[in-house]
């Protein structure tokens, strides 16, 4: 939602409240399509909101416009989308960024030098890379630890601890941490709870149903889902964190276009069929790895003996199209060799899009943490991640079985 209109006039937030709340009876993928859009375009009822790409809008008289004054501040086609976005993850309020990092960094400019953050320790390495390097410079300390058992961070809480941050499913180990736990937690001790749901989606889970604060996405991944967009979103449901972080935005300023927002926008109207497929090739990979004799561990939360499926089969619909594994031996030249002869699966970084991808998160995503930590948390040398894209599955079996044996 546009929240700087939001806290203008009354007309103003009766106006885009009735837009806001399109698509809160809705169901999901009728969401995907609908939430948040009304009367997009008041000057020739198009069907798909148009792109704004002005910096500025004519006023009849100082303060004299539409709902709309300088693009950093607010845009129809980023409103649009960050009306999506609300509806999408059972919020109030969408707010779209230039990248997910950029998301994550209004988040933590909610904090002041002294405030604690307990985050987890098996996070995706810009995460902890700006935390530790940017954050932790200007005064804010970071706990890492492990949420596996959500229970622990209660131990690490106290008189300065403002905000917990979870991430899950995690990148790139596909740990599960359990929200509802999370969320009973940081209640009793009234700290924020940020849940980073960029590998869930929200088809899979809604953080904020589960008591979560704030949802934060990278929207480079599933929502857009093409791989042809990098951008940030963030999701809350409080009026007065709303506007803290919609300052934030406009005041740090780290804005997404216009063309960006209708490419995420249109990616969001087909999240629900994508993340479907993902997730089906996803156990399929997951079950043919499973069954390879050269792997050692596959992290994927659909397997009975992943240590936290029971709460993924609570707190998601199905289990995703992330999976990770190890070869035996762990050799970091072999596991290099792999993804170097994957043909239908691309060595790229990233993950989320129509296309099957492959990264060696020792040596791209993750090389920014210290191996000691990485190894920690299972971050090992020939520890590969696959983001599984929708392809024919006879095809992504195949391409892995000739890379792999
Ligand atoms: C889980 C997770 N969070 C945040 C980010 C950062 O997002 P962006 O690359 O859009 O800045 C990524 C990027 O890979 C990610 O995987």
């Amino acid at each position: 939602m546009n929240i700087q209109l939001l806290f203008k006039t009354t007309t103003q937030i009766n106006n885009l409240t009735n837009t806001l709340f399109v698509g809160t009876n809705m169901k999901f993928n009728t969401k995907t399509i609908h939430g948040g859009q009304k009367d997009i375009d008041p000057a020739y009822n198009s069907v798909m909101p148009p792109i704004y790409q002005t910096t500025t809008y004519a006023q009849s008289t100082p303060g004299g416009h539409k709902g709309f004054e300088y693009s950093r501040s607010g845009n129809p086609t980023r409103a649009a989308l960050e009306n999506s976005l609300a509806a999408i993850e059972n919020g109030k309020f969408g707010l779209a960024f230039g990248s997910g990092l950029a998301a994550i960094d209004a988040v933590i400019k909610l904090l002041k030098p002294g405030d604690e953050v307990i985050s987890t320790n098996d996070l995706y390495g810009g995460s902890y890379r700006l935390f530790t390097k940017i954050f932790e410079g200007l005064g804010i300390k970071f706990h890492f630890i492990g949420m596996n058992n959500a229970n622990n961070i209660e131990n690490y809480i106290n008189k300065n601890t403002k905000l917990i941050w979870v991430e899950t499913p995690t990148n790139p180990m596909i740990n599960i941490i359990d929200i509802k736990t999370c969320a009973f937690i940081s209640k009793k001790h009234n700290l924020l709870l940020a849940v980073d749901n960029t590998f869930a989606t929200p088809y899979l889970q809604n953080p904020l149903d589960h008591g979560a604060d704030i949802v934060m996405h990278s929207a480079t991944k599933y929502l857009g889902g093409h791989s042809d967009v990098v951008m940030g979103a963030l999701i809350v449901k409080d009026d007065a964190l709303a506007k803290k972080l919609y300052f934030i935005q406009n005041a740090s300023g780290a804005i997404c276009g216009p063309q960006d927002a209708f490419l995420v926008l249109r990616g969001i109207k087909t999240l629900h069929l994508r993340m479907q497929r993902h997730c089906e090739n996803g156990k399929a990979v997951a079950h043919y790895l499973q069954n390879n004799p050269k792997i050692e561990n596959v992290y994927w939360p659909g397997f009975e003996n992943h240590p936290n499926h029971e709460i993924a089969k609570e707190q998601m619909s199905d289990y995703g199209g992330m999976v990770s594994f190890t070869t035996i031996g762990n050799n970091y030249n072999e596991a290099i060799k792999i993804v170097e002869n994957l043909k239908v699966f691309t060595l790229a970084e990233s993950l989320g899009g129509v296309e099957s991808l492959a990264g060696h998160p020792a040596s791209m995503t993750h090389a920014s943490i210290p191996k000691e930590e990485r190894e920690k948390t299972g971050v090992v040398d020939s520890l590969i991640r696959l983001s599984v894209g929708i392809e024919d599955i006879e095809d992504l079996i195949e391409d892995l079985e000739q890379a792999i044996n």
